[in-house]
């Protein structure tokens, strides 16, 4: 199959292009697409065959749930059993944007695009381009993020063709990603709602609109074998190739130790590469150095992880060291989605300097 790539501009949505696009789900192709948070993959959720075609374009397990993606708050009402009141809450206060609640499906959707489970992940996007696609491919679109399965999110398009071409039908190309992690899920089908995958809207985003909200055990740990709620999280993610090691610790202490770690893994001959940040990176020794961004804006570090990870392959290093953010993690913010992410990379690798 040959994968069209087509430019696209938020701020001047191409009709046609979305009539092209929105036709090919319709017969049950697949689109990547920019959405705010990563490249989404789509295709139409309410056909059985292409929720199928998903999983295997991306090589993924078919009991990983899609998140289906709507553009008008109304369409909510067919896909779920019931619309209870903190989603319909969460809904006008977040959406369109980087939140997907799951809650209890209709029969509208098959069991295909929810892995057999009786419950459907919910989300409207915050993107024109992304909310364009939708209207014009039928309202319901099915999409995870455009990698193949196990690979950093894409947040550039070069990134959805390097894992997808001639897997899928097209392309979107709307250039780099503004939020570079993906939405936060909530899950409102227990009495009290809890946080599934930490992203931009945080624990206390959410709790200023419904009150109290968990945050599922699983996330920031490793150690209890508790198995994560939402199936995609217990699966090895966002991996470079190279071994990634998170080292914890004073700022100090961090760079001593990464430096020493790193001289000597370059003088078994393997090439090396370094996470930092803005105001550590003159301070490292390695075949690649890279900054995060700058600790004081989280949202930069979030935006180019991602991008690092992959950078990191097209650069064939295979050891990797990252300075660790779980001080950011604490202080509420985008810490937390970024340490999980980074900790999922890394296989819960971290050791303290
Ligand atoms: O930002 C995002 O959410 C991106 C963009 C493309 O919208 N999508 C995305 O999809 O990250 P995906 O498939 O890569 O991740 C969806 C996560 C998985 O961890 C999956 O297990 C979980 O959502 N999930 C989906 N449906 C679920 C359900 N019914 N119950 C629990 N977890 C669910
Ligand atoms: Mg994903």
């Amino acid at each position: 199959m040959e994968t069209k790539i087509i430019p696209v501009e938020e701020g001047n949505i191409n009709k046609a292009a979305m009539r092209e696009a929105g036709e090919i789900i319709k017969r049950g192709g697949l689109v990547a697409f920019p959405t705010e948070t990563v490249y989404g993959l789509g295709g139409n959720a309410l056909d059985e065959s292409a929720s199928e075609k998903i999983y295997h374009a991306k090589g993924r397990p078919s009991d990983n749930p899609l998140i289906v993606h709507i553009c008008r708050m109304e369409d909510i009402y067919a896909i779920v059993r019931e619309a209870p009141e903190p989603a319909m809450k969460l809904a006008e206060a977040f959406w369109p944007g980087p939140l997907t609640m799951i809650l209890w499906k209709s029969d509208k959707i098959p069991y295909a695009t929810t892995g057999g489970l009786d419950t459907v992940a919910v989300r409207m996007p915050g993107h024109k381009t992304a909310l364009a696609l939708i209207e014009a491919a039928g309202g319901y679109v099915a999409a995870p993020s455009a990698n193949t399965s196990g690979k950093p999110s894409p947040t550039l398009a070069k990134y959805v063709a390097e894992d997808m071409d001639g897997r899928i039908d097209m392309i979107l190309d709307g250039g780099e990603i503004e939020i570079g992690l993906e939405s936060t899920i909530v899950d409102l089908t227990e009495k009290t709602p809890v946080i599934l995958r930490p992203g931009y809207i945080t624990k206390e985003m959410l709790e200023n609109v419904i009150g109290h909200v968990e945050t599922d055990k699983a996330i920031l740990n490793n150690g209890t074998g508790q198995a994560p709620k939402a199936p995609g999280m217990k699966y090895k993610h966002y991996a470079p190739k190279g071994e990634l090691t998170i080292i914890s610790g004073s700022r100090g202490k961090v760079i001593e130790e990464i430096n020493k770690r790193s001289r000597e893994m370059r003088r078994r001959g393997e090439k090396t590469g370094i996470i930092g940040t803005d105001d550590t990176v003159d301070f490292y020794e390695a075949d690649v150095i890279k900054s995060a961004g700058n600790r004081e804006e989280e949202a930069t570090i979030a935006r180019a992880l991602y991008r690092i990870l992959r950078e990191f392959d097209d650069e064939g290093v295979n050891v990797i060291y990252s300075e660790s953010f779980e001080e950011t993690a604490k202080t509420g913010g985008m810490g937390q989605a970024i340490m999980n992410r980074l900790l999922k990379a890394a296989g819960y690798h971290i050791e303290k300097a």
